[in-house]
């Protein structure tokens, strides 16, 4: 998937501007406040009709504007299409082509993009429910069946502990209506299990190696974090584990009126060899794992989609010292097309800055443009 051109109306501190982008790598370039993360932010805004970074849409419009329009002409499998999503204070449209698409699930399934921003090193740093919340998110966008079965699970899950608040004695564990809630749940739960497991291989057949091309040395992987082992198990297998677990547990769930255990209170954790990136990373380290984790998510993608994706890289450089910075880009040239933001581009060597479109911005608006140089254009 190539995304040609991108054109906004008032965004952010955009007034009018389109900005053509080539099909390798794209560096955003330009002092601190300028309009560079707001230039990724927007086509973030253009796949998924939202920002990454604020609830709130209307945010998205320029001070003192009453309505924002970003557009942007993609190329998918040769066939060229116009998207375009356009906020206004109270409501937002979005069209294909000019035709307004009502359903916003089926606009927001076509444009696909990973996307790494500095907020995105709190999945390693931050809480356990962040972590989860990733899974469930990067999962769900590779199958609509998980999304599904989390919401199910979800809603289970409130019905059990509501039924578990309200117990008013032991014999409320036998009563049938608690049976079948755990029932259902354990069916639920088993399903989530698997997808997890398969999606957590998946990133582990390529972080190892993608942490290792871009670092040098390390061995980097990740472990799904759960009160009994998982791997190498089927559904039913599963089920069988959960049925002993759920029983073995259920006074301390009387005691604690809540569902102790299942995909809810599930971790993963990121490990360096044998160091847990969370207590003993550095900050580059930390940075380089997300980086391995998004990079892989692009394999898998492809897997599924059949396309590959659009790169997003914000502010991606800090903290990686220069040989990491050009093993990145090395990593990723030619392969995928991304767009970075930095706001230096001297330490890159001439060769990679040579096969980068570079833009630089300054207050809202381009100042300059190095185009790919011949030799190395696509
Ligand atoms: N709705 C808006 N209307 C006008 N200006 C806005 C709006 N939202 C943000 N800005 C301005 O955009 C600028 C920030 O742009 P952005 O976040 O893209 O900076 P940046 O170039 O990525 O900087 P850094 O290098 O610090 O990350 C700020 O000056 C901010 O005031
Ligand atoms: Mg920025």
């Amino acid at each position: 998937m190539i995304l040609h051109s991108i054109k906004l109306g008032n965004f952010r501190n955009y007034e009018n501007i389109e900005v053509s982008l080539s099909n390798g790598i794209n560096i955003i370039y330009g002092d601190n406040a300028q309009g560079k993360t707001n230039l990724l932010e927007s086509i973030y805004v253009l796949a998924l009709t939202k920002s990454h970074r604020s609830f709130i849409d209307h945010n998205l419009i320029k001070d003192e504007k009453q309505i924002s329009k970003v557009s942007g002409r993609v190329e998918k499998n040769g066939i060229s299409t116009n998207y375009e999503v356009v906020i206004e204070q109270k409501k937002k449209k979005c069209f294909i082509d000019g035709n307004e698409i009502k359903k916003l699930s089926d606009y927001i399934s076509n444009l696909n993009i990973v996307i790494f921003y500095p907020e995105d090193l709190e999945i390693i740093k931050g809480a356990p429910d962040l972590r989860r919340r990733y899974i469930n998110m990067e999962i769900s966008q590779l199958d609509r069946n998980y999304f599904t079965i989390l919401n199910d699970y979800n809603r289970l899950l409130k019905m059990r502990n509501d039924s578990l608040k309200n117990m008013t004695s032991f014999s409320g564990l036998e009563h049938p209506y608690f049976s079948a809630l755990t029932e259902y749940l354990i069916e639920k739960a088993a399903f989530l299990y698997k997808m997890r497991m398969k999606f957590i291989k998946k990133l582990n057949d390529n972080c190892e190696r993608i942490f290792k091309d871009i670092s040098g040395k390390d061995k980097f992987h990740i472990k799904y974090e759960s009160t009994f082992i998982l791997e190498n198990m089927t559904i039913e297998e599963i089920k069988e584990i959960l049925k002993q677990k759920f029983n073995e547990g259920k006074y301390q769930e009387y005691k604690l009126r809540t569902t102790i255990i299942g995909p809810h209170k599930d971790d993963i954790s990121f490990w360096l060899d044998d160091k847990n990136l969370k207590k003993f990373g550095s900050q580059g380290q930390q940075r380089m794992a997300i980086l391995s984790l998004k990079l892989s998510e692009i394999s898998i993608f492809n897997g599924y989609c059949n396309s590959k994706p659009i790169l997003l890289l914000d502010d991606v450089f800090s903290e990686l010292d220069d040989m990491k910075k050009n093993n990145l880009l090395t990593y990723i040239n030619g392969d995928i097309q991304t767009i970075i933001t930095t706001t230096e581009v001297n330490n890159i060597e001439s060769g990679i800055l040579e096969t980068a479109k570079l833009i630089e911005i300054k207050d809202g608006a381009i100042k300059s443009i190095t185009e790919v140089r011949e030799e190395h254009g696509k």
